[in-house]
Protein backbone atom coordinates (compact mmCIF):
# COMPACT_ATOMS: atom_id res chain seq x y z
CA UNK A 1 0.00 0.00 0.00
CA UNK A 2 2.21 2.30 1.07
CA UNK A 3 4.82 1.69 -1.82
CA UNK A 4 1.41 2.24 -4.52
CA UNK A 5 1.55 5.42 -2.67
CA UNK A 6 5.43 6.01 -3.23
CA UNK A 7 5.20 5.50 -6.99
CA UNK A 8 2.12 7.08 -7.54
CA UNK A 9 3.45 10.10 -5.94
CA UNK A 10 7.09 9.87 -7.99
CA UNK A 11 4.40 9.75 -10.76
CA UNK A 12 2.33 12.66 -9.95
CA UNK A 13 6.22 14.67 -9.34
CA UNK A 14 7.71 13.77 -12.68
CA UNK A 15 4.33 15.03 -14.49
CA UNK A 16 4.49 18.29 -12.52
CA UNK A 17 7.88 18.79 -13.31
CA UNK A 18 7.42 17.94 -17.22
CA UNK A 19 4.31 19.89 -17.02
CA UNK A 20 6.43 22.49 -15.42
CA UNK A 21 9.48 22.46 -18.18
CA UNK A 22 7.02 22.58 -21.06
CA UNK A 23 5.46 25.56 -19.43
CA UNK A 24 8.81 27.37 -19.41
CA UNK A 25 9.03 26.25 -23.09
CA UNK A 26 5.90 27.80 -24.06
CA UNK A 27 7.26 31.38 -22.32
CA UNK A 28 9.22 33.90 -24.25
CA UNK A 29 10.84 36.04 -21.69
CA UNK A 30 12.34 38.95 -21.80
CA UNK A 31 14.45 40.66 -19.12
CA UNK A 32 13.89 44.22 -18.73
CA UNK A 33 16.56 45.64 -16.72
CA UNK A 34 16.25 49.54 -15.94
CA UNK A 35 16.84 52.26 -13.13
CA UNK A 36 13.41 52.34 -11.58
CA UNK A 37 15.11 54.70 -8.82
CA UNK A 38 17.06 56.77 -8.20
CA UNK A 39 18.04 60.38 -10.44
CA UNK A 40 17.34 58.38 -13.95
CA UNK A 41 14.07 57.20 -13.10
CA UNK A 42 12.14 58.94 -15.63
CA UNK A 43 14.36 56.74 -17.96
CA UNK A 44 13.08 53.54 -15.94
CA UNK A 45 9.48 54.62 -16.22
CA UNK A 46 9.42 55.88 -19.65
CA UNK A 47 10.34 52.13 -20.99
CA UNK A 48 8.69 50.02 -18.74
CA UNK A 49 5.35 52.24 -20.09
CA UNK A 50 6.33 52.26 -23.47
CA UNK A 51 7.02 47.94 -23.65
CA UNK A 52 3.77 47.62 -21.12
CA UNK A 53 1.95 49.46 -24.54
CA UNK A 54 3.74 47.78 -26.77
CA UNK A 55 2.34 44.43 -25.45
CA UNK A 56 -1.17 45.71 -25.06
CA UNK A 57 -1.17 46.68 -28.83
CA UNK A 58 0.03 43.31 -29.90
CA UNK A 59 -0.76 41.07 -27.84
CA UNK A 60 1.07 38.94 -24.46
CA UNK A 61 2.15 35.74 -27.18
CA UNK A 62 4.47 35.66 -29.86
CA UNK A 63 5.26 32.37 -32.40
CA UNK A 64 3.22 30.53 -30.11
CA UNK A 65 4.51 31.62 -26.55
CA UNK A 66 3.38 33.52 -23.82
CA UNK A 67 5.18 36.64 -23.60
CA UNK A 68 6.47 37.48 -19.93
CA UNK A 69 8.25 40.74 -19.30
CA UNK A 70 10.62 40.91 -16.18
CA UNK A 71 11.17 44.21 -14.97
CA UNK A 72 14.09 44.88 -12.23
CA UNK A 73 15.43 48.24 -10.85
CA UNK A 74 19.27 48.43 -11.26
CA UNK A 75 18.87 51.56 -9.32
CA UNK A 76 21.70 52.76 -12.46
CA UNK A 77 24.35 50.68 -10.49
CA UNK A 78 26.73 49.12 -12.85
CA UNK A 79 27.13 45.81 -10.73
CA UNK A 80 23.90 45.46 -9.77
CA UNK A 81 22.24 45.54 -13.64
CA UNK A 82 25.07 43.21 -14.21
CA UNK A 83 23.99 40.63 -11.37
CA UNK A 84 20.48 40.76 -12.33
CA UNK A 85 21.38 40.32 -16.02
CA UNK A 86 23.44 37.18 -15.05
CA UNK A 87 20.17 35.66 -12.30
CA UNK A 88 18.04 36.24 -15.27
CA UNK A 89 19.97 34.38 -17.71
CA UNK A 90 20.90 31.52 -15.39
CA UNK A 91 17.84 31.51 -13.25
CA UNK A 92 14.77 32.74 -15.76
CA UNK A 93 16.53 31.72 -18.88
CA UNK A 94 15.02 34.51 -20.22
CA UNK A 95 15.35 34.94 -24.34
CA UNK A 96 16.08 38.61 -23.73
CA UNK A 97 17.86 41.10 -21.76
CA UNK A 98 16.75 44.59 -22.98
CA UNK A 99 16.68 48.11 -21.41
CA UNK A 100 19.75 49.65 -20.41
CA UNK A 101 19.16 53.33 -18.71
CA UNK A 102 22.75 54.35 -19.42
CA UNK A 103 26.17 53.70 -20.35
CA UNK A 104 28.06 52.35 -17.71
CA UNK A 105 25.01 49.77 -17.41
CA UNK A 106 24.96 48.39 -20.87
CA UNK A 107 29.15 47.84 -21.01
CA UNK A 108 29.14 46.11 -17.82
CA UNK A 109 26.26 43.73 -18.83
CA UNK A 110 27.73 42.84 -22.65
CA UNK A 111 30.00 40.38 -21.36
CA UNK A 112 27.08 38.12 -19.92
CA UNK A 113 25.35 38.70 -23.40
CA UNK A 114 28.29 37.55 -24.85
CA UNK A 115 29.04 34.35 -22.49
CA UNK A 116 25.45 33.27 -22.80
CA UNK A 117 24.97 34.60 -26.03
CA UNK A 118 21.86 36.25 -25.11
CA UNK A 119 21.00 38.63 -27.11
CA UNK A 120 21.03 42.09 -25.59
CA UNK A 121 18.49 45.10 -26.42
CA UNK A 122 20.16 48.70 -26.15
CA UNK A 123 16.67 50.93 -25.64
CA UNK A 124 18.51 54.15 -23.93
CA UNK A 125 22.48 54.23 -23.18
CA UNK A 126 23.98 56.14 -26.16
CA UNK A 127 27.61 55.82 -26.16
CA UNK A 128 28.50 54.64 -29.41
CA UNK A 129 31.16 51.84 -28.84
CA UNK A 130 28.40 50.06 -27.14
CA UNK A 131 27.75 48.25 -29.79
CA UNK A 132 31.13 46.55 -30.03
CA UNK A 133 31.18 46.03 -26.63
CA UNK A 134 29.51 42.54 -27.34
CA UNK A 135 28.45 40.88 -31.10
CA UNK A 136 25.34 40.02 -29.15
CA UNK A 137 24.29 43.72 -28.86
CA UNK A 138 21.25 45.29 -30.86
CA UNK A 139 20.58 49.26 -30.31
CA UNK A 140 16.92 50.71 -30.85
CA UNK A 141 17.93 54.15 -28.93
CA UNK A 142 20.65 56.76 -30.62
CA UNK A 143 24.01 57.42 -30.68
CA UNK A 144 25.13 60.86 -29.77
CA UNK A 145 27.54 61.30 -32.82
CA UNK A 146 24.70 61.09 -34.92
CA UNK A 147 22.62 63.96 -32.90
CA UNK A 148 26.09 65.74 -31.98
CA UNK A 149 27.28 66.35 -35.90
CA UNK A 150 23.99 67.28 -37.34
CA UNK A 151 23.66 70.45 -34.65
CA UNK A 152 27.33 71.20 -35.63
CA UNK A 153 26.24 71.47 -39.28
CA UNK A 154 23.46 74.07 -38.23
CA UNK A 155 24.74 76.26 -35.82
CA UNK A 156 27.80 77.90 -37.96
CA UNK A 157 24.99 78.48 -40.48
CA UNK A 158 22.94 80.13 -38.21
CA UNK A 159 24.83 82.61 -36.63
CA UNK A 160 26.31 80.59 -33.93
CA UNK A 161 30.42 80.76 -34.69
CA UNK A 162 32.11 80.57 -31.22
CA UNK A 163 30.88 78.04 -28.92
CA UNK A 164 31.33 76.66 -25.48
CA UNK A 165 31.02 73.15 -24.65
CA UNK A 166 29.47 71.64 -21.48
CA UNK A 167 29.14 68.18 -21.24
CA UNK A 168 28.17 65.09 -18.48
CA UNK A 169 32.05 63.64 -17.53
CA UNK A 170 31.28 59.90 -19.15
CA UNK A 171 31.17 58.23 -22.04
CA UNK A 172 27.92 59.62 -24.31
CA UNK A 173 29.36 63.59 -22.81
CA UNK A 174 32.57 62.78 -24.37
CA UNK A 175 30.74 61.69 -27.81
CA UNK A 176 28.83 64.70 -27.61
CA UNK A 177 31.64 66.73 -27.06
CA UNK A 178 34.16 65.09 -29.93
CA UNK A 179 31.73 65.05 -32.48
CA UNK A 180 30.26 68.52 -32.20
CA UNK A 181 34.07 70.01 -31.53
CA UNK A 182 35.73 68.37 -34.49
CA UNK A 183 32.75 69.10 -36.95
CA UNK A 184 32.43 72.69 -36.16
CA UNK A 185 35.78 73.26 -36.46
CA UNK A 186 35.74 71.46 -39.74
CA UNK A 187 32.67 74.31 -40.53
CA UNK A 188 35.03 76.85 -39.72
CA UNK A 189 33.72 77.45 -36.04
CA UNK A 190 35.64 77.98 -33.19
CA UNK A 191 35.20 75.95 -29.64
CA UNK A 192 36.71 78.23 -26.74
CA UNK A 193 36.34 75.58 -24.15
CA UNK A 194 35.40 71.81 -23.02
CA UNK A 195 33.47 72.12 -19.96
CA UNK A 196 33.00 68.20 -18.26
CA UNK A 197 30.39 67.73 -15.38
CA UNK A 198 30.19 65.12 -12.82
CA UNK A 199 27.47 62.91 -14.75
CA UNK A 200 26.10 62.49 -10.86
CA UNK A 201 24.93 65.47 -8.91
CA UNK A 202 26.00 67.83 -10.85
CA UNK A 203 26.57 71.73 -9.40
CA UNK A 204 26.07 73.60 -12.83
CA UNK A 205 26.62 76.95 -11.29
CA UNK A 206 30.21 77.58 -11.26
CA UNK A 207 30.13 76.17 -15.26
CA UNK A 208 27.96 78.29 -16.45
CA UNK A 209 29.55 81.38 -14.56
CA UNK A 210 33.16 80.29 -16.86
CA UNK A 211 30.78 80.18 -20.01
CA UNK A 212 29.34 83.59 -18.64
CA UNK A 213 32.98 84.57 -18.92
CA UNK A 214 33.96 83.12 -22.35
CA UNK A 215 31.34 84.91 -24.09
CA UNK A 216 30.90 82.52 -26.79
CA UNK A 217 27.56 82.96 -29.16
CA UNK A 218 25.91 79.77 -27.87
CA UNK A 219 27.35 77.05 -25.25
CA UNK A 220 26.34 73.45 -26.65
CA UNK A 221 25.41 71.14 -24.16
CA UNK A 222 24.79 67.28 -23.22
CA UNK A 223 23.15 65.97 -20.12
CA UNK A 224 21.23 62.89 -19.38
CA UNK A 225 17.54 62.45 -19.88
CA UNK A 226 15.97 63.54 -16.38
CA UNK A 227 18.75 66.15 -15.84
CA UNK A 228 17.76 68.86 -18.08
CA UNK A 229 16.29 71.13 -15.72
CA UNK A 230 18.19 71.88 -12.66
CA UNK A 231 20.71 73.20 -15.91
CA UNK A 232 18.19 75.44 -17.95
CA UNK A 233 17.02 77.23 -14.70
CA UNK A 234 20.59 78.11 -13.42
CA UNK A 235 21.26 79.23 -17.06
CA UNK A 236 18.58 81.50 -16.91
CA UNK A 237 19.13 82.89 -13.28
CA UNK A 238 23.04 83.41 -14.15
CA UNK A 239 21.99 85.99 -16.76
CA UNK A 240 23.29 84.26 -19.70
CA UNK A 241 20.16 84.35 -21.74
CA UNK A 242 20.18 87.57 -20.94
CA UNK A 243 23.70 88.37 -22.09
CA UNK A 244 22.86 87.01 -25.80
CA UNK A 245 24.58 83.91 -25.08
CA UNK A 246 22.21 81.01 -26.45
CA UNK A 247 22.09 77.43 -25.60
CA UNK A 248 22.17 74.37 -27.94
CA UNK A 249 22.09 70.82 -27.55
CA UNK A 250 21.40 67.56 -28.50
CA UNK A 251 17.95 66.63 -27.83
CA UNK A 252 18.84 65.52 -24.01
CA UNK A 253 18.65 68.75 -22.97
CA UNK A 254 14.31 69.19 -23.66
CA UNK A 255 13.44 65.78 -23.06
CA UNK A 256 9.96 66.05 -23.93
CA UNK A 257 9.87 64.12 -20.18
CA UNK A 258 10.83 67.27 -18.59
CA UNK A 259 10.46 70.35 -21.22
CA UNK A 260 6.87 71.53 -20.04
CA UNK A 261 7.95 72.26 -16.89
CA UNK A 262 11.21 74.03 -17.61
CA UNK A 263 9.17 77.19 -18.45
CA UNK A 264 9.86 80.71 -20.50
CA UNK A 265 13.84 79.98 -20.52
CA UNK A 266 13.60 76.84 -22.62
CA UNK A 267 11.42 78.35 -25.08
CA UNK A 268 13.47 79.04 -28.46
CA UNK A 269 16.17 76.32 -27.59
CA UNK A 270 17.35 74.65 -30.75
CA UNK A 271 18.60 70.96 -30.55
CA UNK A 272 19.41 68.16 -32.39
CA UNK A 273 18.04 64.33 -32.21
CA UNK A 274 16.20 61.62 -33.57
CA UNK A 275 12.64 61.83 -31.45
CA UNK A 276 9.99 64.65 -30.78
CA UNK A 277 6.95 63.77 -29.04
CA UNK A 278 5.27 66.31 -31.54
CA UNK A 279 6.63 64.29 -34.34
CA UNK A 280 4.44 64.47 -37.56
CA UNK A 281 3.01 61.47 -38.47
CA UNK A 282 -0.41 59.53 -38.21
CA UNK A 283 2.19 56.64 -36.14
CA UNK A 284 3.53 59.21 -34.07
CA UNK A 285 0.08 60.82 -33.12
CA UNK A 286 -1.39 57.42 -32.72
CA UNK A 287 1.53 56.22 -30.20
CA UNK A 288 1.86 59.56 -28.28
CA UNK A 289 -2.53 59.64 -27.75
CA UNK A 290 -2.19 55.66 -26.62
CA UNK A 291 1.27 56.30 -24.30
CA UNK A 292 -0.68 59.33 -22.51
CA UNK A 293 -4.24 57.31 -22.05
CA UNK A 294 -2.01 54.61 -20.41
CA UNK A 295 0.44 56.77 -17.87
CA UNK A 296 -1.96 59.66 -16.50
CA UNK A 297 -0.78 62.35 -19.46
CA UNK A 298 2.42 61.36 -19.27
CA UNK A 299 3.85 62.73 -22.61
CA UNK A 300 6.61 59.74 -24.06
CA UNK A 301 10.06 61.24 -24.21
CA UNK A 302 13.00 59.59 -26.49
CA UNK A 303 13.59 56.79 -23.65
CA UNK A 304 10.02 55.64 -24.22
CA UNK A 305 10.26 55.50 -28.10
CA UNK A 306 13.65 53.70 -27.81
CA UNK A 307 11.43 50.58 -25.17
CA UNK A 308 8.53 50.94 -27.93
CA UNK A 309 11.42 50.45 -30.97
CA UNK A 310 13.15 47.53 -29.19
CA UNK A 311 10.22 45.18 -28.21
CA UNK A 312 9.04 45.73 -32.11
CA UNK A 313 12.29 44.37 -32.95
CA UNK A 314 12.29 41.44 -30.15
CA UNK A 315 8.84 40.50 -30.97
CA UNK A 316 9.15 40.24 -35.17
CA UNK A 317 12.65 38.34 -34.03
CA UNK A 318 10.72 35.98 -31.92
CA UNK A 319 8.21 35.73 -34.69
CA UNK A 320 10.54 35.13 -37.27
CA UNK A 321 12.50 32.28 -35.71
CA UNK A 322 9.26 30.68 -34.15
CA UNK A 323 10.58 31.52 -30.33
CA UNK A 324 14.11 29.97 -30.13
CA UNK A 325 16.69 32.18 -28.46
CA UNK A 326 20.38 33.04 -29.03
CA UNK A 327 22.34 33.52 -32.62
CA UNK A 328 19.18 32.72 -34.28
CA UNK A 329 16.95 35.65 -32.26
CA UNK A 330 20.25 38.00 -32.88
CA UNK A 331 20.54 37.41 -36.28
CA UNK A 332 16.40 37.88 -36.90
CA UNK A 333 16.74 41.49 -35.07
CA UNK A 334 19.26 42.68 -37.69
CA UNK A 335 18.25 44.29 -40.57
CA UNK A 336 15.06 45.15 -39.49
CA UNK A 337 13.26 47.81 -41.36
CA UNK A 338 10.19 49.93 -40.34
CA UNK A 339 8.44 52.84 -39.04
CA UNK A 340 8.93 54.15 -35.69
CA UNK A 341 7.20 56.99 -34.26
CA UNK A 342 10.52 58.66 -34.76
CA UNK A 343 10.13 58.06 -38.60
CA UNK A 344 11.49 55.07 -40.80
CA UNK A 345 14.58 53.62 -39.52
CA UNK A 346 16.30 50.63 -39.38
CA UNK A 347 18.68 47.97 -37.78
CA UNK A 348 22.30 48.28 -39.95
CA UNK A 349 22.66 44.38 -39.89
CA UNK A 350 27.07 44.82 -40.09
CA UNK A 351 26.99 47.35 -36.96
CA UNK A 352 23.71 46.16 -35.00
CA UNK A 353 22.96 49.83 -34.54
CA UNK A 354 20.08 51.78 -35.08
CA UNK A 355 20.33 54.43 -38.29
CA UNK A 356 17.45 57.08 -38.33
CA UNK A 357 16.34 60.47 -39.10
CA UNK A 358 18.13 63.70 -37.19
CA UNK A 359 15.90 66.62 -36.84
CA UNK A 360 16.81 69.95 -36.04
CA UNK A 361 13.79 71.16 -33.74
CA UNK A 362 13.33 74.62 -31.74
CA UNK A 363 10.77 75.00 -28.76
CA UNK A 364 7.89 76.05 -29.58
CA UNK A 365 4.26 76.94 -27.73
CA UNK A 366 1.94 74.80 -29.13
CA UNK A 367 -1.77 75.41 -27.68
CA UNK A 368 -0.23 76.91 -24.03
CA UNK A 369 2.29 73.51 -24.17
CA UNK A 370 6.32 73.79 -25.13
CA UNK A 371 7.01 70.71 -27.64
CA UNK A 372 10.36 70.36 -29.62
CA UNK A 373 9.31 71.36 -33.06
CA UNK A 374 11.13 69.58 -36.00
CA UNK A 375 11.98 72.01 -38.53
CA UNK A 376 14.77 70.37 -40.53
CA UNK A 377 15.72 66.68 -41.74
CA UNK A 378 18.63 65.12 -42.16
CA UNK A 379 17.39 61.89 -43.44
CA UNK A 380 18.90 57.75 -42.48
CA UNK A 381 21.86 58.84 -40.20
CA UNK A 382 24.28 55.88 -39.30
CA UNK A 383 26.18 56.72 -36.04
CA UNK A 384 29.45 58.49 -37.32
CA UNK A 385 31.19 56.69 -34.52
CA UNK A 386 31.38 53.40 -36.87
CA UNK A 387 33.42 54.84 -40.13
CA UNK A 388 36.70 54.45 -38.24
C1 LIG B 1 22.73 58.14 -21.95
C2 LIG B 1 21.78 58.40 -21.00
C3 LIG B 1 20.81 59.35 -21.23
O1 LIG B 1 19.86 59.61 -20.33
C4 LIG B 1 20.80 60.05 -22.43
O2 LIG B 1 19.85 60.99 -22.61
C5 LIG B 1 21.75 59.80 -23.38
C6 LIG B 1 22.73 58.84 -23.15
C7 LIG B 1 23.79 57.14 -21.68
O3 LIG B 1 24.16 56.94 -20.52
O4 LIG B 1 24.27 56.52 -22.63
Amino acid sequence: MQKRFFLRAIACAALAASATTAMAQDKFKIGLILPMTGPFASTGKQIEAAARLYIAQNGDTVAGKKVELIVKDDTSAPDVTKRIAQELVVNEKVSVLAGFGLTPLALATAPIATQSKTPLVVMAAATSSITEASPFIIRTSFTLPQAAVAIADWAPNNGIKKVVTLVADYGPGIDAEKYFKDRLIFNGGQVLDTLRVPMRNPDFAPFLQKVRDLKPDAVYVFVPSGIGAPLMKQFAERGLDKAGIKLIGTGDITDDDILNGMGEVANGVVTSHHYSASHNSALNKKFVAAFEKANNGLRPNFMAVGGYDGMRVIYEAAKATKGTGGQALLDAMKGQVFESPRGPMFIDAQTRDVVHNIYIRKVEKVNGQLYNQEFATIKDVKDPGKAK
